[in-house]
């Protein structure tokens, strides 16, 4: 079983920052992200994941602004300041395909993989909020499937530059006085509808070859990207049933582009609420729902669908059928919580809390014996290869996990007792991607730099 740990801030829960159990709800300091990895470490956690946007989520007013907590330090410098101090756990960081360029982006992830030995991991995303795109110049985003195009060559583009040095391209013979090998350096020459770059990348080819691409859309362009892309693919269910179908989709479709069976890894994003007994982990959820301002859970229920305005409906009345043009725009989330409104007793107050209760995972309620039952279950079945554990408040939530459900998980043996590798790659049983001017020499372009 693989376990990556979700540092989103305060935690799951979008109400984290209030409970008194938060460790640092100012989110500026290092020593709290560094002592979040240092526990995912010492649970011997396959890797941390910090998230990130480019912008503040919508809000309609000063209230709703005001009961948000906001900060997020840029994830690249911050796993960088994590690297040193962490020896094994992977070191996953998010970077948009819509709001940057190929070639920066490939050099940072380039250097975290050499400067953290082998252990980063990028989070492909191509960026949903409304003020990401007001920051980069635009009204709104680009269309959502002209984004996962510019998503796909923004990745080959970044591929062909990781693979720009090949191994034993690197000299530094300090008696001959070759520093590099040219014949093993190659240009990209990349040309598509959205970037043209030469190369070759400034630095030599890092550990892993490339960092591990990781990957959340749900969409059928989502998907589509991630069956190509993604090495790892983080999912967001409401059931096993829904989790199973879809891990064996992604095989699938990963094995359609050619590529080997274990070659993508499925996990599905959990929130452990864990207490001494039942009732205690449902008080604890019940305690955390609570510190979330309605407004705010309605806000986020009508950013959901598409800026629908609730305010006029009876919060204890069904979900109104939205207008088609709320429905434009492929989205899993939304699709997913209008099914839950579809249900008998859904109301808009229940359902504007369970998205802002929710985030972007499903909640585990109990014990630690009941979490570590829920996520064997799901194991075992196929519905995952393993799980983003969300802690809803941290670094609380994270230490009880890993003081109290990894041990039941490893006495079962589904989970490792020790790292066995060095790498990110390693924990999670990736193979080394081959270089494509090592594999094939005719494809090398000579550089126009000499
Ligand atoms: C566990 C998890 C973590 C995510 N983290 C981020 C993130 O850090 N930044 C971001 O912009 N989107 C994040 N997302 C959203 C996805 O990138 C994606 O936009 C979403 O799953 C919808 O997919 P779609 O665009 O294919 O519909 C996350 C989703 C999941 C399930």
């Amino acid at each position: 079983m693989k376990l990556l740990a979700f540092i989103m801030q305060t935690g799951g829960h979008i109400a984290g920052w209030r409970h008194p159990l938060a460790t640092d709800s100012a989110l500026c300091n290092v020593d709290y992200f560094v002592s979040c990895a240092k526990t995912a470490e010492r649970g011997k956690f396959d890797a941390v994941f910090f998230a990130d946007s480019l912008g503040y989520p919508g809000s309609r007013s000063a209230e709703t602004f005001e009961g948000q907590e906001t900060p997020k330090l840029d994830p690249l410098p911050l796993l960088s300041a994590v690297a040193p101090v962490t020896q094994r756990v992977g070191l996953i960081g998010t970077t948009s395909t819509t709001y940057n360029e190929p070639y920066p982006t490939a050099r940072r992830f380039a250097t975290l993989d050499h400067i953290s030995r082998g252990r980063a991991g990028w989070n492909i995303v191509t960026s949903t909020m409304e003020n990401e795109a007001h920051n980069h110049g635009f009204e709104r985003h680009m269309g959502h499937a002209k984004r996962y195009q510019r998503a796909a060559e923004f990745v080959d583009a970044a591929r062909k530059l990781w693979d720009s040095w090949q191994p034993g391209a690197l000299l530094a013979d300090q008696d001959s006085g070759r520093y590099a090998d040219a014949s093993r350096i190659s240009a990209v020459n990349h040309s598509g509808e959205h970037f043209r770059i030469a190369g070759p990348l400034n630095l030599p080819r890092s550990p892993q070859g490339h960092p591990v691409l990781v990957q959340a859309g749900a969409s059928a362009d989502g998907k589509a990207f991630a069956a190509r892309y993604a090495e790892v693919v983080f999912t967001s269910h409401p059931a096993i049933d829904s989790a199973i179908g879809l891990r064996r989709e992604m095989h699938e479709r990963a094995a359609a582009f050619g590529r080997v069976k274990g070659a993508i890894k499925v996990l599905p994003a959990i929130t452990p609420y864990i207490g001494r007994t039942r009732e205690e982990a449902q008080a604890f959820k019940q305690e955390l729902d609570e510190l979330i301002p309605l407004p705010i859970a309605l806000e986020k229920l009508e950013t959901l669908l598409g800026g629908f305005d609730l305010s006029d409906h009876d919060l204890e009345g069904p979900l109104p059928a939205l207008p088609p043009e709320h429905l434009e725009m492929q989205s899993s989330t939304r699709d997913r919580v209008l099914e839950a409104a579809g249900q008998a007793d859904a109301t808009v107050r229940k359902l504007a809390y369970q998205v802002a209760g929710g985030r972007t995972s499903s909640a585990a309620i109990g014990t630690a014996e009941d979490v570590a039952d829920m996520l064997s279950e799901w194991y075992e079945a196929g519905a995952a290869d393993g799980f983003i554990i969300s802690p809803p408040v941290l670094a609380y939530g994270l230490e009880t996990f890993v003081d109290q459900v990894v041990p039941i998980l490893q006495a079962r043996g589904l989970f490792r007792k020790d790292y066995e590798g060095e790498t990110l790659r390693d924990h999670l049983g990736l193979a080394v991607p081959e270089n494509r001017y090592e594999k094939d020499p005719q494809l090398r372009i000579k550089p126009e730099i000499w």
